[in-house]
Parts: structure tokens; C-alpha cells; sequence
């Protein structure tokens, strides 16, 4: 926050009289998508001074990126707008998410479906289609670290009703995974020892190994402090990651015995009592799951925290969706 001018108070400092300009060119690359976001972005931020010199280092900037970015998606700007926009522009995403996930409890609630709420508001050309997928939460490295640090700012600068309307974008997101979360134990009938679970998907979004922040963190949790056994797998998060990931959260060191790393979703699914769904991997939604039932000896309970086995397990009376 305010990084440029916290730099350039260090270089006029120690910067032993040599002449620097500061610009802000906030990156906004999302994991698995990279290099498509860096050749086709929507837009270019570069922030600087109005001085001379910071005119020319701006343009010095400009001239690399019009190499292959049309002219006119890359804005100029003040230094604190560039960083401002990048954080605004990342809880305007997150606040997207948030709004359909509340939606969805009022949803299931009222007999309502997500999904067709969400086709019908994005269909809208003044709201769009975009970030209108509901989930059992967001996660990965950005979005809650820059929502916070959005409130922060609103709080240090007193206003107290922008930051609680930022707060609250991430507290619905909590909401959403504990929701998830309750869901499963309940349809399982409450205390869950004894109980197996298979939680499949750990990374925070399908193609990246990432899981930073992933939902799939905090519902292991509450399923292993009601009492299950539970079977994870991902196809790209390995072991040792998934360890320190649920290590981080308890105080104590897990019990090892409560909590199976599986290498497959074959693996992961054998012997349970229940499955969830934590992250929209190609994969799941490819599984043929009806045949999976069919050769099931027992009523297998289906909890789908990205709504994406729908189409293929409308009918079956264990299937749970948002
Ligand atoms: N990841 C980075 O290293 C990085 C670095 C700098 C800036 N950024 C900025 O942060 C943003 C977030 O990047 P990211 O890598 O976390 O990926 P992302 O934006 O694809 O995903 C973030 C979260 O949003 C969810 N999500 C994605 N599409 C959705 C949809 N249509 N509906 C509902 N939820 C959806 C994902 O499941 C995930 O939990 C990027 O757009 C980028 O501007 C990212």
C-alpha cells in the first residue's frame, strides 16, 4: 500500500543523488491464465508523476507495451490511482462472488436455483456474466489480502461504513465455506465420527497446484473437528503441501490418523460415506458418476460446493448442490 511512495522516500534518501522515477504498472494476471492476461489484457496501468521526468518515464513505459497492447487500453495515471485501481479492481471481483453466494442461501432457502439467478443477472449487458459462478468460496493469494487492506485503508482514513461494506465481502466468504461445511455434517447426520469423507479438490480453482487461502482448507477443518475421516485428492496439490496447509490451521499438530492423501479419485472415493466437491476440475466433472453409483453398495452422499455435477446427478435422491 502506498509502496511507490514509500520507495521513492528511501531513494531520495539513499539514493546517492541519482535521479529516479517511480512508476505503478500493477499486474493483473490470474494463475493458470497468465500469459493469455500479459499478450490479450483488458488494460495497461501506468502510474507516475505529472512532473517532466515522470511524463517521460511514463511514456518510456507506454512505448514498450503499445509493442503489443492497442494504444488506447493503456491508461496513464497518477501513482496512488494505478495502486488503487489494482486493489479496487480485485474487490470488485471478490464482491461479485460474494453477492451470488449470499444469494445462494436465500436460494436454498426459498426453492430458487443459483444457477439459473445467475445466468438470468448476467445476462444483463450492464451487469455481464463474469465472476457470477457460485462456489463454496473464493480463495488464492489476492483477492482476501487486498480486500483487507482495502478496509484497512477506509479505517485509517475513518471511514468506518466503506470499510464495513468491504468487510463484509469477506465475511460472507467465510460464511460461504462454513455454510458448505455445516451442510455436509448435517446431511450426515450431525456428529460425523465414524463417518468417511472424500474431499476432492484442494488447489483454490482448477488448473494450478496453488491453494493458497483454498476452501477446501477450512472445510477439512470443521469436517475433522466434527469427528470424520477424510480422503483427500487432487490432481495437482501434492501431499506434503496439503499437510502444512491443514497443519497451519489447528494449533496442535493433525492427527494423521484422521486424514488419508489419496492419489486418485478413485482412491479418494472408496469406502465413503459421503463426497464433497471443492474445486472444478476438468477431471470430476468428466467422472462418469452415475456409473460410480450404480456400483455402489451404499447411498453415497454428494456435496457439490461448485455446482458442477448438476447435469448428470439432477436425479439422484444424495445429490447436494449450492
Ligand atoms: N495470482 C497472482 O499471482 C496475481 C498476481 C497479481 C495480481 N493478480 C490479480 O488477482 C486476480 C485474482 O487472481 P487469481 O490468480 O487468484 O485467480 P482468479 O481470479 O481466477 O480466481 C480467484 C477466485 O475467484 C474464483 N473464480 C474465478 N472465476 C470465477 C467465476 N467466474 N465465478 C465465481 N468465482 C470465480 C476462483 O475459484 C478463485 O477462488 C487476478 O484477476 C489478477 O488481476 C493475481
Amino acid at each position: 500500500m502506498r509502496t511507490a511512495e514509500k520507495i521513492k522516500e528511501i531513494l531520495d534518501e539513499e539514493g546517492n543523488n541519482v535521479n529516479f522515477e517511480i512508476l505503478s504498472n500493477p499486474e493483473f494476471l490470474a494463475e493458470g491464465t497468465a500469459i493469455q492476461n500479459l499478450f490479450k489484457s483488458d488494460r495497461v496501468l501506468i502510474g507516475g508523476d505529472s512532473t517532466k521526468s515522470g511524463e517521460i518515464a511514463v511514456q518510456a513505459l507506454v512505448d514498450i507495451y503499445a509493442n503489443w497492447i492497442p494504444r488506447e487500453k493503456i491508461l496513464t495515471m497518477n501513482v496512488w490511482s494505478s495502486e488503487l485501481a489494482k486493489l479496487a479492481s480485485n474487490a470488485m471481483l471478490s464482491q461479485r462472488i460474494s453477492s451470488i453466494n449470499s444469494l445462494s442461501a436465500l436460494c436454498e432457502k426459498t426453492g430458487a436455483n443459483i444457477d439459473e439467478l445467475s445466468k438470468a443477472i448476467g445476462m444483463d449487458h450492464r451487469i455481464g456474466p463474469h465472476f457470477l459462478k457460485v462456489s463454496s468460496g473464493f480463495g488464492g493469494s489476492c483477492f482476501q489480502k487486498d480486500i483487507l487492506n482495502l478496509v484497512y485503508l477506509c479505517k485509517y482514513y475513518r471511514l468506518d461504513e466503506a470499510a464495513e461494506y468491504w468487510h463484509q465481502v469477506v465475511k460472507i466468504n467465510d460464511y460461504q465455506k462454513n455454510r458448505f461445511a455445516q451442510k455436509i455434517i448435517k446431511e450426515l447426520g450431525g456428529a460425523l465420527n465414524n463417518k468417511r469423507i472424500a474431499l476432492l479438490g484442494w488447489a483454490f480453482k482448477a488448473n494450478t497446484n496453488d491453494s493458497r487461502e483454498s476452501a477446501a482448507i477450512y472445510v477439512a477443518k470443521k469436517l475433522l473437528d466434527a469427528g470424520a475421516y477424510i480422503q483427500i485428492y487432487d490432481p495437482m496439490v501434492i501431499e506434503s503441501r496439503i499437510y502444512s496447509d491443514l497443519s497451519s490451521l489447528f494449533d496442535k499438530e493433525i492427527k494423521i490418523d484422521t486424514i488419508k492423501y489419496c492419489s486418485s479419485l478413485k482412491d479418494a472415493n472408496n469406502n465413503v460415506d459421503g463426497i464433497a466437491i471443492l474445486t472444478d476440475w476438468d477431471e470430476f466433472i468428466e467422472f462418469d458418476w452415475k456409473d460410480f453409483i450404480n456400483k455402489s453398495n451404499s447411498e453415497i452422499r454428494i456435496f457439490d460446493g461448485r455446482n458442477i455435477l448438476e447435469e448428470q446427478l439432477k436425479d439422484y435422491r444424495h445429490y447436494y448442490k449450492l
